[in-house]
């Protein structure tokens, strides 16, 4: 793996997933990550939680993670943008683990340049049903507040430059937050 690709993956490992799950001790059986590359963090997300579901844009992607993921339980893994699938789980009835993890990259071989999801996802989350106590875990924090032109699809739009924890927080009623390693943490009420 080159440092590039390194740098822009996630940065939790099992411990810190399971410090998250059990901080306020909430029943959560229900990881969905956004953004599945090679399935790397749905492997250890898969020891953590009952059930994962993870999206992937990238048709590449989509197909080896299918391969990678084939011997772990309890994943299911779905070939769409994060946008599309997101509304649908959040119909779901249970207190829920959400990974946000999707966007554009540089890794090889290379995918296309899409949208910035991140601030439609929190839009999207930010509707649920208040009554769940939900995780919202905001990977790269390495990346928060940085300008990246090289990154965005649509140069006019604000992407990291605007991932800045005072813009997350916003969008939820939250009982705690936390930087845990490279990722923001965000437990709602
Ligand atoms: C940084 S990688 C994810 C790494 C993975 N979560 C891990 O920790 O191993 C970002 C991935 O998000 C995908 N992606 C970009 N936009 C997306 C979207 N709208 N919906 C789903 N996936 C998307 C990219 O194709 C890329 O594979």
């Amino acid at each position: 793996m080159k440092k590039k690709d390194k740098e822009d993956m996630g940065n939790i490992n099992q411990d810190n997933l399971i410090y998250i799950k059990n901080k306020h001790n909430d029943d959560i059986n229900l990881f969905y990550e956004s953004g599945t590359h090679k399935g790397q963090f749905t492997k250890i997300a898969s020891l953590v939680f009952e059930n994962v579901i993870t999206v992937e844009l990238d048709t590449y992607f989509y197909n080896l993670s299918c391969k990678n993921l084939s011997e772990y339980k309890g994943v299911k893994t779905i070939n769409d943008s994060t946008l599309n699938i997101l509304p649908k789980i959040c119909e779901r009835d249970e207190n829920i683990c959400f990974y946000l993890d999707a966007h554009f990259f540089r890794c090889s071989p290379p995918i296309t340049k899409s949208e910035f999801p991140l601030f439609k996802e929190l839009d999207i989350l930010n509707k649920r049903n208040i009554k769940h106590n939900d995780v919202i875990i905001i990977d790269d924090v390495h990346t928060f507040g940085k300008q990246r032109p090289e990154l965005k699809l649509n140069p006019s739009i604000l992407e990291w430059e605007n991932v800045i924890p005072e813009n997350l927080l916003k969008y939820f009623n939250y009982k705690d937050y936390e930087q845990v390693g490279n990722t923001f943490v965000i437990w709602v009420q």
